[in-house]
């Protein structure tokens, strides 16, 4: 079994990052070496919980810990308020301490949501990661952002909280649905753009990409590894995104546009991510920082890992622009955005006007 473990070193805690396939019925002697209290709410939906949670439970409790578990439906829909609350009733129901533990076993959602419960929860109980989908591996379960949406937009609500660990299995990505798989691939491939050429190389010289199945165990393994590491690099330098984490959004300027106006769900996150990217790789080209054979490379890995290169018919132009007006990372009035310079790099830059995005909305 290959695994590895990924240091997170930050000012106020650290925390490890594990990686190794068929792993998860050790999550318990993994955590007894953290010195938790001896409650857990494992937070979960229904289906990962029916696939994974009787695992999880039977390995806590060898190990000593006393588990309730909390299941939430899923989808996006769910993150909000509403759902924070009834966590919280567990936790009063239960008699969590503050040496408690909230565990996320799911992806993303499950992931932004236990860690807010978590964070404001007694002011601050422990938090453990254990992300079930490539997206939640590769990037929503590092860093510490977590958080719910308001009905007026994505992840309004939320916290810098950092997890006591990230466990991560990649054999359970098996019951994964492949359109989930290649949005967890579209974060990959911007890792690759955004930090490690490396990475964008070896994805470039894998035969295929299209599906969990074509990769062998070891491509896997260092597709999630090399993944976190670029995510923690990005992270301990700049935890509260003062400037370089800020790379992190690359794709996401016109991503999150394209999500919030199909109603977050007929394009997900990765693809919307993946569409993005395409655009700001035109923008990169149009300001004369990319050249015209990076982004054509660029193009060509998204396609191959089965995402849309081509901006969705249905969008109009100006219900994007208000959009991207709207959103909530915007600076002093300027869209910012993440341009590549090569591959491997990146800047951030205020300066893109409307009329540059627009030319480069439409390809
Ligand atoms: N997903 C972007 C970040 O964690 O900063």
């Amino acid at each position: 079994m290959t695994s590895s473990i990924i240091e997170v070193k930050l000012p106020q805690s650290s925390y490890q990052v594990v990686i190794a396939s068929n792993i998860l019925s050790q999550l318990g002697s993994y955590l007894e070496r953290l010195d938790l209290g001896q409650k857990i709410i494992l937070i979960s939906n229904p289906e990962i919980f029916n696939h994974y949670g009787k695992i999880v439970v039977d390995s806590l409790t060898r190990s000593g810990f006393k588990v309730f578990d909390h299941l939430i439906p899923s989808g996006e829909s769910y993150k909000n308020l509403d759902t924070i609350t009834r966590i919280y009733d567990s936790a009063l129901e239960n008699r969590l301490e503050r040496s408690s533990t909230m565990i996320a076993l799911g992806g993303g959602v499950i992931g932004d949501i236990t860690g807010f419960a978590a964070a404001t929860w007694l002011r601050g109980i422990n938090f453990v990661q254990v992300p079930t989908s490539l997206l939640g591996m590769v990037d929503a379960s590092i860093g510490g952002k977590t958080g719910v949406n308001h009905p007026q937009g994505k992840n309004l609500i939320g916290a810098f909280y950092q997890p006591r660990l990230v466990f991560i299995d990649p054999f359970v990505l098996k019951t994964l649905p492949v359109r989930e798989f290649r949005a967890g691939m579209a974060e990959v491939v911007k890792y690759g753009i955004i930090w490690n050429r490396d990475l964008f190389e070896q994805l470039e010289q894998a035969t295929t990409l299209n599906n969990l199945d074509d990769l062998s165990c070891e491509l896997l393994q260092y597709i999630i590894v090399s993944s976190c590491r670029a995510k923690v690099d990005v992270v301990v330098r700049d935890e509260k995104e003062v400037d370089l984490r800020a790379i992190l959004n690359y794709g996401h300027t016109i991503g999150h546009a394209i999500e919030s106006l199909t109603g977050y769900g007929t394009i997900n996150h990765g693809e919307a991510v993946g569409i993005g990217m395409v655009a700001a790789g035109k923008i990169a080209v149009k300001l004369q920082l990319w050249t015209e054979e990076e982004v054509k490379r660029q193009n060509d890995l998204i396609a191959k890992v089965g995402l849309l290169t081509t901006f969705p018919k249905i969008l109009k132009i100006n219900e994007v622009i208000n959009v991207l007006q709207t959103d909530k990372k915007i600076k002093a009035g300027k869209v910012r955005f993440i341009l590549p310079t090569e591959i491997g790099k990146v800047i951030i830059s205020d300066h893109v006007s409307f009329e540059v995005i627009k030319n480069c909305l439409f390809i």
